[in-house]
């Protein structure tokens, strides 16, 4: 059974409550992060909550949890849930209190965790790829913290959705793309995978680490700089990365063709020695 826990108390998506002076609703002041299990177990859960300490401090959100302790109340709701195949979101918002931009200083986070069933991913996702456009960023600087203000991602994914796409790139005055409103991007030029480095200007993904991972294993040369539109248009391959989907061919671009309108047989390697890690 879908299954919620918040602060303590345990029940259904349908009667969990949140108070309309928690800060999540009012200011959108917290962080998150989204975890996939597969048959029972979560994958990565260890770096995804090593993820969301790093989002709580860069926001100044202490966690009042010991590690160990947030932890098991994500396997624990999980595992009363009994859901095998299962999406689980967690997030920490600063607290419940009055409105006012300044938080109050002795506040105490309030901890929600969802556990979904994971939703059915059409295969023709992986067999043919999606399309994506590009857009010039309009988030804030600090893209490396999983932060639940999610507004401009929201537009960015309705104007895709407008264009038939499945992504929105963002793309910098320079020229330089970035990620995508809810995935990292590789691209592949002569052989050798690219995607952008992990600083403040993109989510140091999970599955992007797992990628960079597989590539070294598999003897693909990996490189973590930054590429440009033009780079992104001609490029062999391009694959966008995210928990939900995991690795998924992005075969046009703006109406541009990618690597003949067909997903990549890198792309598919990679994505066959991912999966190799969680069966
Ligand atoms: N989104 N970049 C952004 C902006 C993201 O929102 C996400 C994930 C990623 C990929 O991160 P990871 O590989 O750790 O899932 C990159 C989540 C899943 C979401 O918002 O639902």
């Amino acid at each position: 059974m879908e299954l919620a826990y918040f602060n303590g108390w345990v029940g259904s998506l349908e009667e969990a409550r949140v108070s309309v002076n928690d800060r999540g609703y009012n200011f959108g002041d917290g962080v998150y992060e989204v975890v996939r299990a597969y048959n029972g177990v979560m994958f990565a859960l260890e770096e995804h909550l090593a993820r969301l300490a790093l989002s709580a401090a860069a926001v100044e959100i202490d966690l009042p949890w010991a590690p160990a302790r947030l932890k098991n109340i994500i396997v624990e709701t999980l595992g009363e849930s009994g859901i095998k195949d299962a999406l689980i979101y967690i997030q920490v918002t600063r607290g419940t209190a009055p409105r006012g931009h300044v938080p109050e200083e002795e506040m105490r986070p309030n901890l929600l965790v969802t556990v979904r069933n994971m939703p059915d991913i059409p295969p023709s996702l992986y067999s043919e790829g999606v399309k994506a456009i590009t857009m010039p960023e309009f988030r804030w600087q600090m893209c490396s913290v999983k932060s639940i203000s999610l507004q401009a991602s929201v537009l960015a994914k309705r104007r895709a959705e407008r264009a038939g796409a499945a992504e929105a790139f963002f793309v910098l005055p320079d020229g330089t793309v970035t990620e995508g409103a809810s995935s990292n991007i590789f691209i592949v030029g002569d052989g050798a995978l690219i995607t952008h480095p992990a600083d403040n200007r993109v989510l140091a993904g999970v599955i992007r680490h797992f990628v960079l991972k597989v590539a070294g294993t598999l003897g693909v040369k990996a490189m973590e700089e930054p590429f440009n539109i033009s780079d992104l248009m001609k490029a062999e391959e391009v694959f966008i990365t995210g928990t939900v989907a995991e690795i998924v061919p992005v075969v046009n671009v703006d109406g541009k063709i990618i690597g003949g309108g067909r997903p990549g047989p890198l792309t598919a390697r990679i994505h066959k020695g991912f999966a190799s890690l969680h069966k």
